[in-house]
């Protein structure tokens, strides 16, 4: 059930029937700047529970907590390096989850049981307005993971949320209704208990920018991996090379169709080979592209990442229509600036 929260009259009471429905224990489609997500109380284990089965999650995939502000960290997390301080100082609230060591007694489940714990304080005034509600009756994080089925393309609009769950026991949840996400990816993960920041998904935020405002080097996980073999078990009891970010899968947020990623001219001569056979084929590229098919679906990509990012996933679910058997997308440029598209593009075609 779409619940309209833009509308200033509407909002504030539709605000208040979702923090009902999470202190019964129950879910929320809650809109954040990044993709819309699924929330529940984070240290109701039994609401938690809940995600994972609606999800068809693994409930070992740990769980992002969304907090109303920075100071409510310190519920969930037993240390703040001063690098993380730096960082949820210069991009808090906004799209930047920080994995800190978690507090034994708290939100277990929703941490997947890891001895670790990933928050975020969303910018979008809905989830901030939702969550300052849910803290005034003792709920002090949400647990919101994407509001997609497992492994599915995220959800941009409340009108994805619900088609997601169209068709199971969770289709009559309510929906908060905060509009089109204005970034459109999922938010950038830092993993800041291995004692220096280590990059575990790209969102919009940059490399430069990270490390600009936690003045170090902001390693990728591989790079880290590869330079702490060493210190692995004298300093750490965290494992470090077991898949634990789910979004960082080889193959993710995957629609139905196939997707390819192709140079332009490669991508133009395919189109030519075809010529009036490419019915089944939908093309998202920055670059013009011709073919002969007059029902081809071509879909021209923004040059510009951040427009990009925002929307590609509504693109991925409109492109990928019954018909459709192949997505070609223009490979994104070999700029940082793109890293976070690049990556989704890169597991929606694994
Ligand atoms: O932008 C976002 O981050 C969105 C919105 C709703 O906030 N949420 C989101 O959640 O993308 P989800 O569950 O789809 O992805 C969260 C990622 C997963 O890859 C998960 O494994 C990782 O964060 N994560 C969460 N807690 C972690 C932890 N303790 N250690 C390592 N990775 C963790
Ligand atoms: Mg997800």
């Amino acid at each position: 059930m779409i619940l309209d929260a833009i509308d200033p009259l509407q909002a504030s009471q539709h605000i208040a029937c979702c923090v009902d429905t999470l202190s019964q224990g129950g879910l929320v489609g809650m809109p954040t700047e990044t993709v819309y997500g699924l929330a529940a109380d984070a240290c109701n284990d039994a609401a938690v529970a809940t995600i994972f089965a609606a999800k068809g999650r693994p409930s070992e995939h740990p769980l992002i907590v969304h907090v109303a502000d920075s100071h409510t960290v310190n519920r969930f997390a037993s240390d703040v390096p001063e690098f993380a301080r730096k960082l949820m100082q210069a991009f808090w609230p906004g799209p930047l989850t920080l994995i800190l060591p978690r507090r034994p007694d708290v939100a277990a489940a929703c941490a997947g049981r890891q001895n670790s714990i990933g928050v975020r304080c969303p910018s979008h005034p809905v989830a901030l307005a939702l969550l300052k509600e849910c803290s005034k009756q003792g709920i002090y994080g949400l647990a919101a993971p994407s509001a997609n089925l497992f492994g599915r393309v995220s959800p941009t609009t409340a009108a994805h949320v619900q088609s997601e769950f169209a068709n199971t026991t969770y289709s009559g949840m309510p929906i908060l209704d905060g509009g089109a996400c204005s970034v459109g990816i999922e938010s950038t993960i830092i993993d800041c208990t291995r004692g220096a920041p280590v990059l575990l998904r790209p969102g919009v935020l940059t490399q430069e920018q990270l490390e600009f405002a936690c003045g170090q080097d902001v390693l990728s996980n591989s790079e880290h991996s590869r330079q702490s073999i060493s210190r692995i078990e004298a300093d750490f009891s965290y494992e470090i090379a077991a898949p634990r970010a789910s979004g960082t899968l080889e193959s993710h947020y995957a629609p139905n169709a196939t997707v390819r990623l192709l140079d332009a001219q490669s991508l133009q001569s395919a189109l030519d080979i075809l010529g009036a056979d490419a019915k089944h084929i939908a093309v998202y590229s920055r670059t013009a592209m011709h073919s002969s098919t007059p029902q081809i679906q071509l879909r021209h990509m923004p040059n510009d990442a951040a427009k990009t990012a925002q929307q590609l996933f509504a693109t991925l679910r409109e492109l990928d229509q019954p018909h459709i058997k192949l997505i070609w997308v223009e490979a994104p440029p070999d700029d940082a600036a793109w890293d976070g598209v690049r990556d989704r593009l890169t597991r929606a075609a694994a």
